[in-house]
């Protein structure tokens, strides 16, 4: 699996299973011993693999893109394959004058797992562009599709990540609704910036400029899995109610808030991690990020279990610290 995951886990599975069409999932869904236990992945860019996985492995070659008829003005309405690599799709998009989805250029992993996760970035989020989720359910074979409400996106969540329903679907088609004008999001810190340092006015910025720049904002401050092993955002952000905001603030003037409600206020865990002293450091074969705290990383080698020892280390320590409990937004397997 060692090429499956980018944290470069080198684990094995017992069976390796990849479908072009509807039909090959379903006959090999309905083939295998239900006793066996099944993982569908997208490339593996949010996985922790904490052993060998005694069970199938399956993924999406679904690949296709195709514009479904729209009456609506200025919409465009398209269906696309679950096993698409996400900037690929992204990157298609804009060459077809299809806008929406530009602030989520180079984020690594499949249009099926950005349905799941609700993939976001640079005040963008997958779910906001999607209509419906088209599934097989990994065990019955049976086909549902689930409507955006059905979804219940939130930040880097859905339906798909319940308890009940964790594991169970692989995405197969998702249908994503987009616009035909340009209507370009900058607030999101360090997008203008990196524009102006360009030289790029506001006024005359195309969508191809845009992707541009989230990719070098994203290749400043992200290792490339392909060169270091890492699963991006290895935390979520966590939202606190307002009041504990405050007691903390008087504490820590230089918390940096995020506003979510009235109520609550995200708080980056990348400064909660920096605070604790984490950033930069190792820990035999795995260490955190030394330009964004939130990553952690494979220096070459290490098994899942390192990974995990360290997480653990930096969710107890910045808890003792400040109270707050970090929730891990990678998924661990085994
Ligand atoms: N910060 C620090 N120290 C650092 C880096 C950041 O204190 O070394 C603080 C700063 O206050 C900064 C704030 O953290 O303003 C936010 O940092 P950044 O803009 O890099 O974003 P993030 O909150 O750390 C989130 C997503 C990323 C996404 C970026 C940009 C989550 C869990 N992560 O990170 O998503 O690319 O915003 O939108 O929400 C991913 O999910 O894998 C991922 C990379």
């Amino acid at each position: 699996m060692r090429y499956h995951n980018t944290f470069g886990i080198n684990v094995r599975c017992r069976r390796f299973a990849e479908y072009k069409n509807i039909g090959e999932l379903y006959e090999f869904i309905c083939s295998q011993p239900r006793t066996i236990q099944r993982l569908h992945i997208g490339k593996g860019s949010n996985l922790l693999f904490l052993n060998d996985y005694n069970g199938i492995v399956l993924r999406s070659q679904i690949n296709d893109v195709r514009q479904l008829p729209c009456e609506e003005p200025g919409v465009v309405r398209l269906r696309v394959g679950g096993g698409l690599v996400w900037d690929t799709f992204v990157n298609r998009c804009i060459q077809h004058g299809w806008y929406g989805v530009e602030n989520l250029s180079l984020i690594p992993g499949t249009v099926g797992a950005a349905a799941v996760q609700n993939i976001g970035a640079y005040g963008a989020e997958a779910g906001e562009f999607i209509e419906q989720v088209d599934c097989m359910n990994l065990w019955t074979g049976h086909r549902q599709v689930f409507t955006h409400d059905e979804c219940r996106y939130g930040y880097r969540f859905s339906v798909f990540k319940t308890p009940e329903m964790q594991g169970q679907w692989a995405v197969i088609h998702v249908i994503f609704r987009l616009s035909t004008s340009f209507q370009p999001r900058l607030d999101y810190g360090g997008i203008r910036n990196e524009l102006q340092r360009q030289g790029i006015s506001e006024a005359s910025l195309t969508a191809e400029q845009l992707r541009q720049t989230i990719i070098n904002v994203r290749q400043s401050k992200l290792p490339d899995p392909k060169v270091t092993g890492n699963a991006g955002s290895f935390f979520k952000n966590p939202v606190v109610g307002r009041e504990k905001f405050e007691q903390l603030a008087s504490c820590y003037p230089k918390i940096p808030p995020s506003d979510v409600s009235p109520y609550e206020v995200k708080i980056p865990a990348a400064w909660l991690i920096e605070q604790s002293g984490w950033k930069g450091r190792s820990q035999g074969r795995v260490a955190v990020h030394n330009r964004q705290p939130l990553v952690l990383v494979n220096l070459g080698g290490a098994q899942g279990e390192e990974v995990r020892q360290l997480a653990y280390d930096i969710v107890t320590d910045v808890e003792s610290r400040f109270g707050i409990h970090l929730e891990p937004e990678v998924i661990f397997i085994g």
